[in-house]
């Protein structure tokens, strides 16, 4: 259920049984040659989407920006400043929470936004603390991504094991193939080369300098993942697996303490 689809008279209903929201939250990159900018947005989008229909659970609006800056040297790509990100998602969760929310979930898509979106949490929180106001507010805030489900995790090894690779992965192009199937892009290239031990584990995590560098790095825009490997069916697969995997932890968190 989309937040944007309902009425004030609906939300004031759900809260009344639920306060439990999911915000999907990406960027807007380049993906590759073949990978759709939207990418790292549009894949926690298709998943939560699927699972707040199924079970009923509110979804924000998507997050589509996020901190991006060192794929700027791509033609498309846009970023927000890490502060800026952070002023955003604290503005998400202090206007989520000051209508009643309190489980506010973000579905991840950009490893770029796991520092600023972590440290914006504790900004919120921060802020209760040091003015007092900690003792009315029970908000909760949780970060995961997509990729990290668990089921969702286990099935993208299975197929694409270290094709999978960092950046433009199969598993993503696979997503945004089944949510957007009119926007399949033909697949022309050889796999990207390896970049070594080296570069595998400096850039695990997103761990990128500035965008000059990376393009140099990284001259096609994929980072060591063979993104021809993606089908519209796997995409499908890993859209209901993660459904299930997100509703699951969803729920806990939504009951906990
Ligand atoms: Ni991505």
């Amino acid at each position: 259920m989309r937040l944007e689809l309902q009425t004030w008279h609906k939300v004031r209903d759900y809260l009344s049984r639920s306060k439990g929201i999911v915000v999907p939250i990406g960027s807007t990159e380049q993906h590759g040659p073949e990978g759709l900018i939207g990418t790292d947005h549009l894949c926690p989008e298709a998943i939560a989407r699927k699972m707040g229909e199924a079970k009923g659970v509110l979804v924000a609006p998507t997050i589509q920006v996020g901190m991006s800056q060192f794929h700027l040297d791509f033609p498309g790509s846009m970023s927000l400043r890490p502060s800026t990100l952070m002023a955003v998602v604290r503005d998400y969760i202090a206007s989520l929470s000051r209508t009643g929310f309190e489980r506010i979930y973000f579905l991840n898509g950009h490893g770029g936004n796991v520092a600023p979106v972590r440290a914006a949490f504790q900004e919120f929180f921060a802020e209760l603390s040091m003015t007092g106001r900690d003792k009315d507010v029970r908000v909760r805030c949780k970060l995961k991504s997509w990729w990290e489900l668990s089921r969702v995790d286990a099935r993208r090894k299975a197929l694409y094991g270290a094709s999978e690779g960092f950046h433009g992965t199969p598993s993503e192009i696979a997503i945004t193939q089944a949510a957007w199937p009119d926007a399949i892009k033909e697949f022309q290239l050889p796999p990207p080369p390896s970049h070594g031990r080296n570069d595998l584990l400096e850039h695990a995590g997103d761990n990128y300098y500035e965008a000059a560098d990376y393009r140099r790095r990284f001259p096609d825009g994929r980072v060591i993942s063979d993104s021809a490997l993606a089908t519209r069916a796997a995409g499908e697969e890993f859209i209901a697996l993660g459904a299930e995997d997100l509703f699951e932890e969803y729920e806990r968190f939504r009951v906990s303490d």
